[in-house]
This record gives C-alpha cells, structure tokens and sequence, in this order.
C-alpha cells in the first residue's frame, strides 16, 4: 500500500482512539470543553500518538494501556500549539487549517484551553493505572510524559525560543539545544513511552530516546524550511510566521540547501538507529524517510 493511503487509514484509527478520551461538553465551564475540543478535533499529522503506538509495536506491545497515553500526548503538543499561537508567543491566526483557538474563543479561554488540555493529559494517562493494576512501567511511562514536556522539555525550549527572538548572538549550540526540547522532547517522549510500555529493555530504550532525538531535529528544521517554501492552504497555518516574528532558525542560520541536507542527514541517522536494533517495524522506517520530504 502506498505511504499515504496507509497514513490516512492510520491517522483515522487514531483519532478514533482519541476522541474516545475527549472531555463531554457539559456544565457551567463547558466553554473550556469545547474550545479543547475544537483545538483537538480541528485535525493534524497525530505524528506523536503515531510514533508512539508503532514503536510500543516495534517491541511486541499488544494491549490498549497505550491509549491514554496516545491521546495524552496529543493533548500536551496541542495545548503547546494553542499557547504557541497567542498574540504573546507566534501571534498566529490559523492553525490546523482553521482559525486559532484563541481567535475563536478570545485570548483568555485560549489560555485557560491550554492549561486545560496540560491537565486533562495527566488526568487521561493516569487511567493507565486503572486499566492494568500490576504494570510495572505506567509509572515510569508518566514520569517520562512529564519530564519532557517540562523545563526540561517542550517548556524549557519554548523559553529559550522566544528570549531568542531578533537576537544577533544566536549559535548553532543553542540553535539545537531549542531544537532538541521544544520540539525533539515531544517526540522522544512518544517513542520511549511507547517502548516502555512494550518492555523493551535500558539499551533499547536508550537507543529509541537518540532516534526520537534525531527525528525532532530534523521534524523542526523541516517545518522551518515549510514556514519559508510552503503554502497556508497545504500548511493549514500561516507562512512567514519566523521571519514576522524575527525567528532564528536553520533556515536563516545555515540557508535552505543546508537545512535540506540536514533533514534528510538526521532522519537517515534516526533510522540507522532503529536499523541496529533486533527487533523490526518497516512502517516506522517508511514514515521516518517519508518526512524528510512532507509538505505539511
Ligand atoms: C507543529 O507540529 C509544531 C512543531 C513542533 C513543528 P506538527 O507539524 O506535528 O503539527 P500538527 O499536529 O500536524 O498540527
Ligand atoms: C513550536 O515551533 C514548537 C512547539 C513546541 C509548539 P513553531 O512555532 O515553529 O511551530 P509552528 O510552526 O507554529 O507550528
Ligand atoms: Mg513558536
Ligand atoms: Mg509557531
Ligand atoms: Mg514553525
């Protein structure tokens, strides 16, 4: 089956299992439910819950356990996208192909939408707990979902991120160190959770965590080189977002042509290192050269 007919039937399946953990719309506060709601639905790759799900597949995994952690994590990169977006951060008007959060629902359920979504993820990862009583790596598993979404993660990225704006002194150090937690850190967390909860052993886990690390590097550089070359329509959110907000990236860093190179160099290391360990998943390996070259 072609690449993108498999995504497709892929994404769907996971939605499915999303939506299942989504919040009913009801009481006094259900404005909150429908604006997570509407952030949740409103589409997206679901890269995360997929890399997640088909690495707990690389290592044998078989049991819904990782479902809540499938949509737990989907839920902290979509809060990370609606706060992302307000008119204090990349000030953004579309996303996901439809308009913002916060420019749907005011700036202020906006925010609260965010924190929601922050919570409500640890609220859905926590049935973990109830659905399989004796499973030693739950907890590890949300230990992990924290961590990296943190200051030591997604947070601390965005941090430095946005104090580096319009700054002349930016290097290539610091470029990859915002690289590696605003966006790598999500995307370790969904494989290593996914790994963990298959049992996969320290080393395997330890070479699971540097795959992930590489396919953010390159995940980020190529929406970098997407917010240059791409288009809104096929985007589903604005292009020239960077340079608006005098963004360094590794476009403007190292050029375009670099910043290809760079993508595909680190997604062939991602899958070198998936490559080295015994077990197999071919449809981990497709996707992982398949964004090398994504449009959206
Ligand atoms: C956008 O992530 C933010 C980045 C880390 C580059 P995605 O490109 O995965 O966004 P969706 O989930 O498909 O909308
Ligand atoms: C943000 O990077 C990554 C996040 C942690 C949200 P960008 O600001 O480049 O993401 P987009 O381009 O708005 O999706
Ligand atoms: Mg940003
Ligand atoms: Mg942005
Ligand atoms: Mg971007």
């Amino acid at each position: 089956m072609e690449i993108r007919e498999e995504l497709l039937r892929r994404t769907e399946e996971i939605e499915r299992i999303i939506y299942a953990y989504l919040p009913a719309e009801e009481g006094y506060q259900k404005t909150i439910m429908e604006a997570m709601n509407y952030s949740v639905k409103a589409g997206g790759k679901r890269l995360r819950p997929m890399l997640m799900l088909e690495t707990y597949r690389l290592f044998g995994g078989k049991s819904k356990v990782i479902e809540p952690f499938m949509a737990a994590i989907e839920m902290i990169h979509t809060y990370s996208l609606v706060h992302d977006d307000l008119p204090a951060m990349d000030n953004d008007e579309y996303r996901r192909g439809k308009k913002t959060t916060h420019a749907v629902y005011g700036e202020a359920i906006g925010i609260l939408a965010g924190d929601a979504l922050l919570n409500y993820a640890y609220e859905t990862a926590a049935l973990a707990f109830e659905m399989e009583p004796g499973h030693a790596g739950v907890g590890r598993a949300l230990a992990v979902l924290a961590r990296k979404s943190g200051i030591y993660g997604m947070v601390g990225g965005q941090t430095v991120d946005v104090e580096s704006e319009g700054r002349p002194d930016m290097t290539k150090e610091k470029l990859d160190f915002i690289y590696r937690l605003k966006t790598g850190a999500l995307i370790e967390a969904s494989m290593l959770i996914g790994a963990i909860l298959a049992g996969a052993t320290k080393n395997e886990q330890r070479v699971i965590e540097e795959s992930a690390a590489s396919i953010g590097l390159a995940f980020q550089i190529r929406d970098d080189l997407l917010d240059v070359t791409g288009t809104q329509e096929i985007l589903g959110k604005p292009v020239g977002s960077d340079e608006r907000n005098h963004k360094n990236t590794y476009v403007t860093f190292e050029g375009t042509e670099q910043a290809k190179r760079d993508v595909a160099e680190r997604s062939e290391r991602a899958a070198a290192c998936l490559n080295s360990l015994v077990v197999k998943n071919e449809f981990l390996t497709e996707l992982i050269r398949y964004l090398i070259s994504r449009e959206k």
